[in-house]
């Protein structure tokens, strides 16, 4: 595998990305892994990420020059480069100014990272940096510059170390992938059999050597990595998984029968379906507080999970949907004063109940979930489903909780949902849906006045939900959506459209 040591640049999960997607199985690892522990990993290649530090500071992240004299191949990006740089007796000049976005490098010298390029003389990468490489160390020729960085990429061919001031990984890099798949095939001669049937290969045993015997319990919430997650745990133990389905009246519409209906037609699962939407109707009347409504709804869901859960006996695993960001976020670089996060799907869950843990997923990324789901033989409607929040479509209604404004908000949501669906833009966005709005307006009906809600447009493009911008959906989509639902739900007479970015927006209205 390779082994991704990381510095705290905000793409080191974009190394990993691209690594996996050229075939080849990375991992991160925090830039202060022990040298022994970065040994036992048995890494084919290292990368070394960028970072924010500069290496002129005395306090600035290091490692171990040791691993330079492994014979392991090296590829330095960014603050990687210059670290490697100083451990290796180069000389570093401090940034004066930073240079950040697209910059265009020049070949000058002959390397195994450009072999076979499909380019001229020129590239245009992305460069984010302050501190520059002056003069390489003993051994590097410079192969490499641009107008404002003489060293913008060294080699060293005879120990197999390669630096680069730009970024490989990001899309704004021309020839990214090829530079990368040349450090991973044709110098550190890695050949790609990471794929999504191997990890399912792999997994399945894994989890049986984790579980032995025992019973294991897991919450499907209507998402795709829960219903993963117990399609994995289904193949590795059978009748030996319990899941359970607690239904809060806060879902779409139809969608706990989607879910399970797809379930126990292709699996012979153990499913426990919890009727608890008068419960968490009830324990929310009143509140319009979003943080108390979140809190209400997360105390609830593991009060009635608990219960369900201890009345099977012998149960001690809880299976989770723990996905590798999640992994990397709690274990990631943030430097000397890093607050350590960590991270729960449900929240206190698995304290509260006492159970070892079983995740499945920790290794993936999201995309890789996807894959996982259509390799299994899940339909597209589980697969590119939308995220979905934990607290449903109490945090899309503004305000106070009703029946009758759930039973509002959710016929429109599926009024959007089904157009986006029918005009393939459901698959182009990250999510869309709608928002019930607590307020009253006019409108004329016929020839009668009508005082009604108002229903909001929220859909929005994003990768990873950190940023987001709405979508530019063609003005007769959303024509359609707003006829429908004017049109179709009894107690609407009016649709708005939400065109505010996060930041400084949030995705949700809540
Ligand atoms: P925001 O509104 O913060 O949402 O821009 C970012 C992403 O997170 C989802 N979201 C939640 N998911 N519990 C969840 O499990 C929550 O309380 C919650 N709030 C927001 C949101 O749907 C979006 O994908």
């Amino acid at each position: 595998s390779v082994i991704i040591l990381d510095f705290g640049s905000q793409y080191t999960q974009l190394i990993a990305r691209r690594v996996r997607e050229a075939g080849v199985y990375s991992e991160i690892h925090p830039c202060t892994l022990e040298l022994d522990k970065i040994r036992e990993l048995d890494p084919q290649a290292i990368i070394l990420s960028g970072g924010p530090a500069s290496v002129t500071d005395s306090e600035s992240p290091s490692i171990d020059p040791e691993i330079f004299t492994w014979g392991i191949p090296v590829l330095g990006i960014c603050y990687g480069m210059q670290l490697t740089a100083k451990l290796l007796g180069g000389e570093i000049a401090p940034a004066r100014d930073r240079e950040y976005g697209r910059s265009e490098i020049e070949f000058c010298g002959n390397t195994a990272l450009w072999k076979d390029l499909n380019a001229g003389k020129k590239l245009n990468v992305w460069m984010s940096h302050g501190d520059k490489v002056l003069t390489p160390p003993p051994g590097f020729s410079v192969v490499g510059k641009t107008e404002t960085v003489e060293v913008a990429a060294m080699a060293d061919e005879n120990r197999r170390i390669y630096c680069l001031q730009f970024h490989p990984e990001v899309m704004h890099t021309e020839q990214g992938e090829a530079i990368l798949g040349n450090f991973l095939f044709h110098i550190a001669g890695l050949t790609a059999g990471w794929s999504m049937s191997s990890f399912v290969d792999s997994v399945i045993p894994a989890l049986r050597e984790q579980i032995g015997d025992a019973q294991v319990v897991c919450g499907l919430s209507g998402g795709i990595d829960s219903t993963v997650v117990a399609a994995l745990l289904h193949q590795a133990i059978g009748k030996r998984l319990h899941c359970i389905f607690v239904d809060n009246g806060l879902l779409r519409k139809n969608e706990a029968q989607e879910v399970i209906g797809f379930l126990r037609e292709h699996f012979d699962l153990n499913l426990i379906h919890v009727q608890a939407q008068d419960l968490f109707l009830n324990r929310l009347q009143g509140v319009s507080d979003p943080e108390e409504k979140r809190k209400i709804i997360g105390h609830t869901f593991i009060e009635v999970f608990d219960k369900e859960a201890k009345a099977i006996p012998g149960v001690s695993f809880l299976a989770q949907g723990t996905l590798y960001p999640d992994v990397i976020e709690s274990e990631s670089f943030k430097g000397p004063s890093a607050v350590i996060k960590s991270h729960h799907n449900v929240g206190g869950l698995p304290e509260k109940m006492n159970l070892a843990l079983v995740e499945p997923l920790r290794e993936l990324f999201k995309d890789e979930v996807r894959k996982v789901a259509q390799q299994l033989g899940m339909p597209d409607s589980i697969v590119w489903r939308h995220p979905f929040p934990g607290p449903g479509l109490a945090i899309r209604i503004i305000g106070e909780i009703t029946k009758e404004r759930l039973d509002v908000l959710k016929e429109a949501d599926a009024i959007v949902t089904s157009e986006l669906k029918a005009t393939n833009w459901y698959y182009k966005v990250w999510q869309g849906f709608a928002v019930l709005l607590p307020l009253k307006t006019v409108g004329v009906m016929g020839d009668e006045r009508t005082y009604e809600s108002v229903i909001a447009l929220r859909i929005v493009d994003s990768v990873d939900a950190m940023t987001a911008d709405w979508s530019r959906i063609p003005s007769e989509v959303l024509a359609r959506i707003s006829n429908r639902i004017i049109n179709e739900v009894k107690g609407v007479n009016r649709v708005v459209l939400d065109i505010s970015s996060k930041p400084p927006s949030t995705i949700e209205w809540e």
